[in-house]
């Protein structure tokens, strides 16, 4: 299963991915190419070190469903099948999600539906909840939508600051992607 990964700025899910296949833990995973709609992100340069391609393809003043025309573009000239959005900060347009339908997934650090938008870990602590986490999702045209592949919680504890929530968070994010895909990769073809 040939995989692009689309991020926006320090891509530490998309790291914890290449490192999974490099690691044979995603079987008949690769990473094809990394792409970043901002080529200032610090990801781009992780990703080139660790060996896989990294391109920025910035909006440049263009409509979204240009832009999102010539991300198609670079993902299938390279072969692409499934692309993974890793802190992509922009909505996908209806021909992207089109041209990849049921073959893009999402990581978000809440348990959707709850939290969606920026902000989720803070918008968690206030609200008071007393555990948030991060959803893995198909994604569609809207927000933070489609459907769930899989959540995993984090307890929201006393003191707790946005910064150290999201730590946590985070630490889940890295796990649950890898897991999200292993049961994926098993189901394709
Ligand atoms: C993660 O919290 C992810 O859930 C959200 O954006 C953040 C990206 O972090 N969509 P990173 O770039 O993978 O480090």
């Amino acid at each position: 299963m040939k995989l692009g990964i689309l991020i926006s700025g320090r891509g530490s899910n998309m790291v914890s991915i290449i490192e999974a296949v490099r690691d044979g833990r995603l079987p008949g995973c690769e990473v094809s190419v990394v792409i970043s709609d901002k080529p200032e992100a610090p990801g781009l340069e992780k990703a080139r070190r660790l060996g896989v391609e990294a391109v920025a393809v910035p909006r440049r003043g263009r409509t979204r469903p240009d832009h999102d025309a010539e991300i198609v573009e670079e993902l299938a000239a390279r072969g692409v099948e499934f692309v993974c959005l890793a802190g992509y900060m922009r909505l996908l347009s209806a021909g992207f999600v089109d041209a990849f339908r049921t073959r893009i997934i999402n990581i978000h650090p809440s348990l959707l539906p709850n939290f969606p938008g920026l902000d989720a870990q803070r918008q968690a602590l206030e609200a008071g909840v007393s555990e948030s986490g991060c959803t893995v999702h198909y994604v569609d045209e809207l927000l933070d939508h489609g459907p769930v592949i899989l959540q995993k919680k984090v307890p929201i504890l006393p003191g707790d600051t946005e910064e150290s929530l999201s730590e946590r968070i985070l630490e889940v994010e890295h796990k649950a992607y890898i897991e999200a895909l292993q049961q994926l990769s098993a189901e394709y073809r």
